[in-house]
């Protein structure tokens, strides 16, 4: 069966790359390059919420993130907070629901709180579910799924020869989440960086070079219209 993409896609993933290499090209600093990239985040919110997405999932900080500057990493935390703080009233009028998934015990004490408090304040909206993946990397959270299920396994609470696909996926931070059917990489690396690589088993693969600070919708609908002349026959003929 060959079923052709015409619909928009129910779940779209981005790794927002590019920062950096924006605010060099302008003698700034990369966090400011960070403070732009907050704009492309608002703008692609809305316009997947306007086409009718219903999951769209943000690579906001990585496992391997945390090598960088100590200043470079409290900006991006302090960033994130005075987004969550600033933003959450128009994600509640707007139906979204805002969810964190990583090792998010990581976080600094403020981030976490603004993202619990948000969790919470959105946690009834249906539209879309916005989940901003933070300290997050896939091996980390198939290694915790694995230890978590192991442990249900080694007390008694569950028979080993159960475990399936979905108890698996049950057991990871982004349980959640249905599978990724577009991936967008900004930046141009042409790779999926340790995100999402159980989710987006037959997701679409969609690469631009253009730095995240620059997406902008028109960008964004190019990367959708794509999407929906592609055929998609997840393994079958
Ligand atoms: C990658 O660019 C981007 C990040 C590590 C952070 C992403 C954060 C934002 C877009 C800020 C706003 C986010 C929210 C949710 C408000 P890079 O620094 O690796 O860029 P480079 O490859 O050019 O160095």
């Amino acid at each position: 069966m060959t079923q052709t993409a015409a619909a928009p896609p129910r779940h779209v993933a981005i790794i927002m790359d590019g920062n950096g290499r924006w605010a060099e090209a302008r003698g700034q600093s990369r966090s400011e390059g960070h403070l732009a990239g907050a704009e492309p985040v608002r703008v692609i919110l809305k316009a997947a919420h306007r086409l009718g997405v219903r999951f769209l999932t943000l690579y906001a900080f990585s496992t391997e993130n945390w090598a960088r500057s100590t200043q470079e990493v409290d900006n991006l935390f302090s960033l994130l907070t005075r987004y969550l703080d600033s933003e959450t009233a128009e994600l509640l009028a707007s139906g979204v629901r805002l969810r964190g998934m990583g090792n998010l015990e990581r976080l600094p004490p403020q981030a976490r709180l603004a993202l619990t408090q948000a969790e919470e304040m959105t946690a009834h909206n249906e539209d879309l579910t916005l989940s901003l993946a933070l300290s997050y990397g896939s091996r980390a959270e198939l290694t915790q799924a694995a230890r978590e299920l192991a442990q249900k396994a080694a007390s008694g609470q569950l028979d080993p020869q159960t475990i399936d696909e979905s108890s698996l996926a049950q057991a990871m931070w982004s349980r959640h989440l249905p599978e990724v059917d577009l991936l967008i990489r900004t930046g141009g690396d042409k790779r999926v960086s340790n995100f999402l690589l159980w989710q987006l088993a037959y997701a679409e693969l969609y690469f631009t070079d253009t730095l995240w600070p620059d997406f902008g919708e028109a960008d964004f609908l190019a990367a959708i219209a794509d999407f929906q002349g592609r055929q998609r026959r997840f393994g079958r003929v």
